[in-house]
């Protein structure tokens, strides 16, 4: 039996004009998803439970259960098994990080199946070649378009600086606050939206996209020197830029306000694709309490995170 475990992630900074190459900073995060591989001879099963399920439906004319959070988890988990040609095996999947919000739930659960898989089938792939390999399977299965900042950042944990290539940054661990809205949020539809907005105006989203990578690279330095008010400067003009590109939603406005509202809150914005999903709040040194209640009275599911945690690892 072989257990391997991957964190999620938050972008800190550049979502979005990452994807066309300018730079983003992104951070594992203490919540993983874990997957355990044991013999099984003669099948192939893949056993999905305690996925954080956001939403859950019953077709009571079929009799159909239907999770979002499962059935991605499903997809994702058997790409990689046929990627490895993978037969008599049992892959039992779990995780601690809410799917389609934003905080890297797929990605995470390609690369702990990836690192099981390479224990247990002793594929011998470097962890550079579990990052590149996990990058092209979700991206296959999303039949998107994005950067490898979710792939890389679960697979080397830490900070990573995103742009035409991938960059591990030694920073310190930072205490930030979750806000996750109801809506699940679709990667590839607000890529498609932002994209489109940049090939009719070219000359207005340009512009924007490059002023988003200063802010990703000025964060930088902020992080390494405790600089956080200024850090959460850069958080405010970062989504008022990713407002500019239409990914906000007036559930996620809500939150970003209610956080920057609350006593000790050095600013806010979405994180990842926007269109629901989470935002996240800087805390300042006296701690997060009110940010968490602000969030939850404006009605979305709020927690602490830490940044900067562990990559894929085998667990014992
Ligand atoms: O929704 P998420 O967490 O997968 O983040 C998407 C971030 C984008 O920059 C919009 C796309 C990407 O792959 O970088």
């Amino acid at each position: 039996m072989t257990t391997a475990s991957a964190p999620g992630k938050v972008i800190l900074f550049g979502e979005h004009a990452v994807v066309s190459g300018t730079p983003a900073l992104g951070s594992a995060i203490n919540l993983r998803a874990r997957v355990i591989v044991e013999d099984l001879p003669g099948r192939l099963e893949i056993e999905a439970c305690n996925l954080m399920l956001r939403g859950f439906s019953l077709d009571l004319t079929t009799g159909r259960v239907s999770s979002p959070g499962v059935l991605d988890a499903i997809k994702y988990v058997s790409a990689v098994l046929k990627e490895f040609h993978a037969d008599g095996l049992r892959v039992k999947v779990d995780s601690d990080i809410p799917p389609a919000a934003g905080l890297g739930s797929s990605a995470a659960i390609v690369v702990a199946t990836m690192a099981a898989l390479n224990k247990h089938m002793s594929l011998g792939l470097s962890r550079e070649e579990i990052a590149s390999s996990s990058y092209k399977i979700e991206k296959t299965v999303q039949q998107g378009m994005g950067s490898p900042m979710d792939t890389a950042v679960s697979t080397f944990g830490g900070y990573q600086l995103v742009s035409e290539t991938v960059h591990g940054i030694d920073l310190p661990e930072m205490h930030i606050v979750v806000g996750c809205t109801e809506k699940e949020h679709n990667t590839r539809s607000e890529i498609q939206k932002v994209q489109s907005l940049r090939s009719r105006y070219p000359d207005i989203v340009e512009p924007i996209f490059c002023a988003i990578g200063a802010i990703s690279t000025r964060a930088v330095p902020l992080i390494r020197d405790n600089r956080l008010e200024e850090l959460g400067h850069l958080m405010n003009f970062n989504q008022g830029l990713l407002e500019a590109l239409g990914v906000g939603t007036r559930e996620l406005s809500e939150l970003v306000y209610a956080a920057r509202g609350a006593g000790h809150s050095l600013g806010a914005k979405l994180t990842g694709a926007g269109g629901g999903g989470c935002m996240i709040a800087l805390p300042s040194t006296a701690g997060s309490l009110s940010i968490l209640v602000a969030l939850e009275q404006a009605r979305g599911t709020a927690f602490e995170v830490k940044t900067g945690g562990a990559g894929m690892r085998l667990e014992t």
